[in-house]
């Protein structure tokens, strides 16, 4: 009798315990779902004042829903002209550094609702053939965005290419440009070590490091190879400041934005003008990959691809200290300039 009344018990809870799990995976379900799909999280108020350079935000609403199902190609035309869906030239753009995390920032900024990404690197102002087929092409290149929302892109090609500023000028005066840094030693060797990796991919056999950064003939640094020269960042600014002052650029620290995101994130949140919107809640750091990824809402995360974030080859300490040395007066150049100091060596 007892063991009877015992199992009848289990049966119940099991049922109950089914019935909670149920519900539970349905609101999560349903929670996904409403993000897709809803605009929520209307903006209630303005955000500082508003100024010519400012970023228009009338609303801030949750983009994901049918930018997401348009990208896939779910959307149809009557969905996009119902939405006031549009494609729209960036309001601000990651123009580099090359290897200073730019893909991170980039994502990372996407984790703000009034910001769409542009998912790939176009290559519209350094590509001289994508730059012939006009702005209209460029535009047409960008993600569909609800009107109040801002487009970003990012290539970071457009940092040390000649022509550049001049061209990004002419499509918008007052753009907000972003830059990110690292340590400029260590972004020669990440630099490197792509270039490398992509060799490796094809069979190829590459020099070392050691051998590309210093010249054989003077042992001075090798001021001809591309990844030391991209590296010396106050050269390519100050070409960039010949369009544009400095205040429409910001500076994003690479290496903080590796171990410490989110101070880094609201500081250009600041700077677009933007509600504070990137949280904590938005990143975790994920001890496999060794990095920050992101979390959009209760269902959906990421990390970074694995190209992002590769493992150095070891390189030779005493051509470190001289390339440390080597950039160190254009570094404080660039501190200078940019207002901005880094505890580079
Ligand atoms: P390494 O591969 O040298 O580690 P970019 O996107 O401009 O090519 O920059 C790549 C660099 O972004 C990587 O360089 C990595 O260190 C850095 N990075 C910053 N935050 C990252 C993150 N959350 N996940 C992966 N890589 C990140």
């Amino acid at each position: 009798m007892l063991f009877k009344q015992q199992a009848l018990l289990r049966q119940k809870l099991f049922v109950l315990g089914s019935l909670a799990i149920g519900s539970l995976l349905y609101l999560v379900a349903r929670v996904g779902s409403l993000d897709r799909l809803q605009p929520l999280c209307p903006i209630d108020g303005r955000f500082g004042t508003r100024g010519q350079d400012e970023i228009p935000l009338r609303a801030l609403q949750f983009k994901r829903g049918l930018l997401h199902e348009f990208r896939k190609g779910n959307a149809t035309k009557e969905q996009i002209r119902l939405h006031n869906l549009v494609q729209q030239l960036p309001k601000a753009i990651i123009i580099g550094v090359r290897k200073g995390g730019t893909r991170a920032l980039l994502e990372m900024l996407n984790l703000h609702p009034a910001v769409v990404k542009a998912s790939q690197e176009i290559h519209f102002f350094d590509n001289d053939e994508n730059y012939a087929k006009g702005i209209e092409w460029y535009r047409k290149k960008m993600p569909f965005s609800y009107p109040h929302q801002i487009t970003i892109e990012k290539s970071p090609a457009y940092f040390i290419t000649e022509e550049v500023p001049e061209r990004i000028y002419k499509m918008n005066s007052s753009i907000k440009l972003l830059i990110i840094v690292r340590e400029p030693t260590t972004r020669a060797i990440s630099d490197y070590t792509q270039v490398l990796e992509g060799k490796e991919r094809k069979n190829k056999t590459y020099y070392k490091f050691e051998k590309l950064a210093i010249d054989p003939n003077t042992c001075e640094v090798n001021t001809k190879y591309k990844a030391v020269r991209t590296s010396i960042y106050t050269k390519h600014l100050e070409r960039w400041l010949k369009y544009f002052p400095i205040e429409q650029f910001h500076i994003v620290d690479g290496d903080r934005l590796i171990t410490e995101p989110l101070p880094e994130l609201q500081l250009v949140e600041k700077f677009l003008n933007l509600p504070p919107r990137i949280s904590q809640y938005n990143l975790y750091f994920n001890a496999t990959r060794g990095f920050y990824c992101l979390r959009f809402n209760i269902v959906f995360n990421k990390c970074l691809a694995g190209s992002k974030g590769r493992i150095h080859p070891e390189v030779d300490t005493s051509v470190i200290t001289k390339l440390r040395k080597f950039f160190h007066p254009f570094n404080q150049k660039f501190y200078q300039i940019t207002g901005r100091t880094f505890n580079w060596p």
